[in-house]
């Protein structure tokens, strides 16, 4: 077990539920619609213009692509809005800990975000400097559950990915973390983060050591 790739919104930070409102205000404010809790499940990990087109579709409203545009540009000026009030107390239970732990033991750190807004989020709440690489939604073409997030983060800290850990709020995340070939751990529920090697509501209590027995107990 040799580096640890960190998805950024719900993992990291608590900015999955600003997303969460933002698409909902511009559902109701511009689509006539409203979108449930359980709907937006199916929305995280996903890009910006992609969650767009999946709630058009649960919707049933169709868009011509300039509107598109303004309206994914609306949505990201509502979520910044909410990310700029943000203060270290949103940093998740047990994560600025986790990461210095991981650093005395010589675990290697990175981001694999598709969010376009990682770093400046992580320069916000003053944690950019806890990781060894970053790889957000500047640095991909495709979107989780693709790979490509984890397979570069891997790739710039010199790390097989047989020996990473993803850990992930979201279903997608799950998915292209195994699909690298990575071990997972679900942040979340049990019953949502089916495909995991372990779930946990956070990391607050828990140690890479801990870890380390869990998935890697021949090490
Ligand atoms: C992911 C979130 O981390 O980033 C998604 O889970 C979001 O909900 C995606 O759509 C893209 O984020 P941004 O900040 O580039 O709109
Ligand atoms: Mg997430």
């Amino acid at each position: 077990m040799q580096a640890f790739l960190f998805d950024l919104d719900g993992v990291i930070v608590d900015t999955a539920h600003f997303h969460y409102q933002a698409w909902r205000r511009l559902a109701n404010e511009k689509l006539g619609f409203d979108i449930s809790e359980e709907f937006n499940e199916s929305l995280k990990g996903i890009s910006r213009t992609e969650s767009l087109d999946r709630i058009l579709a649960h919707g049933g409203v169709s868009l011509d692509d300039v509107t598109k545009e303004a309206y994914a540009t609306l949505k990201n000026q509502w979520y910044v809005e909410l990310v700029n009030q943000m203060t270290p107390a949103d940093i998740l239970p047990g994560i600025i800990e986790f990461l210095a732990q991981t650093r005395a033991d010589g675990i290697k750190i990175a981001l694999g975000s598709v969010s376009k807004n990682a770093k400046p989020i992580l320069e916000h709440i003053g944690i950019l400097s806890a990781f060894d690489a970053i790889i957000d939604g500047t640095k991909i073409s495709k979107g989780k559950p693709d790979p490509e997030v984890f397979l570069k983060g891997a790739e710039e800290l010199g790390i097989s990915p047989s020996e990473c850990v993803v850990f992930e709020d979201a279903v997608a995340g799950i998915e292209a973390g195994l699909r690298a070939g990575m071990k997972t751990v679900g942040i979340g529920q049990a019953e949502v983060l089916t495909k995991a090697d372990i779930v946990r509501s956070d990391l607050n209590n828990f140690t890479p050591n801990e870890l380390k027995n869990i998935l890697f107990p021949e090490q």
